[in-house]
């Protein structure tokens, strides 16, 4: 495992900026050696910003014309069981964000059938990563991008604090209902994101300076903060940070 790198931006639009950039080097690096991208994305609100610089219609033109996007093949780091249209499902925020805006193919668009019941959802949604794969029972993907958020309390994707999902290490999906947000989840287990080439945390805001700060000064892996934990496990990991939520250390240029 390499060590994290940490980059630190003055502003909230700089570090959307790196993470377009960053999206935009991880695809081009994809497509030259297999063809294809695939890539994980987060829901939340952080990332809707940069899926709209990178579709273009925030101005992000020299990013959305630098994607091969018909070689791009997107999938989810978790979803919120709820129907795809709802307000809080995470396909509908990247769907109105990116994906209407873009010309992925549909068939290259891996959405978890949150209408479902949870279980099943993610059962059925291992069965696509795996035949998107073509990898079987015993193997684990390597996305060429897992893009996570984290929250202010440390959890990233749907993987929340003391989850015993955290020690999964057979599934590469998983649904909880998740106590602390009343919420019933879907989530990629600690051992898929951790296999990415690319473990990339986007993570703006002062009010998440606290989980940043514990996230990067930890030594040993910690299951209270689940960000940190997943990390610590990861091949190659980059945090994408405005200053706000580095807690005001130098800022990147
Ligand atoms: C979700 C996300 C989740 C998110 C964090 C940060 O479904 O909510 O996948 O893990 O990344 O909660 O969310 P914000 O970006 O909204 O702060």
């Amino acid at each position: 495992m390499a060590a994290p790198v940490v980059s630190l931006y003055d502003g909230p639009e700089e570090a959307l900026r790196a993470a377009a950039r960053l999206f935009v080097t991880a695809c081009d690096a994809a497509v030259r050696a297999r063809n294809r991208f695939m890539v994980s994305l987060s829901g939340g609100s952080t990332p809707r910003a940069l899926y709209r610089l990178l579709s273009g219609i925030d101005g992000g033109g020299d990013a959305s014309g630098a994607v091969a996007w018909e070689k791009v093949h997107v999938f989810w780091g978790d979803e919120r069981a709820v129907p795809a249209d709802a307000v809080e499902s995470n396909y509908r925020m990247v769907r109105e964000s990116l994906l209407d805006h873009v010309p992925i193919p549909v068939s290259q668009i891996h959405r978890i059938e949150s209408e479902r019941p949870a279980p099943e959802a993610a059962a059925r949604y291992e069965q696509t990563i795996r035949f998107a794969f073509d990898i079987d029972h015993d193997s684990v993907p390597s996305f060429d991008l897992a893009l996570q958020g984290m929250g202010h309390d440390g959890h990233t994707a749907s993987l929340f604090a003391g989850s015993p999902l955290l020690l999964e290490q057979r599934r590469l999906v998983a649904a909880e209902w998740v106590a602390s947000i009343n919420s019933e989840r879907i989530t990629l287990t600690p051992p898929v994101l951790a296999a990415a080439r690319l473990l990339g945390f986007l993570v703006l805001g002062a009010d998440k300076a606290a989980a940043v700060a514990r996230a990067l000064q930890m030594v040993a892996p910690d299951a209270q903060l689940p960000a940190a934990f997943v990390a610590a496990q990861a091949r190659h990991v980059e945090w994408i940070l405005d200053r706000a939520a580095a807690d005001g250390r130098q800022a990147a240029g």
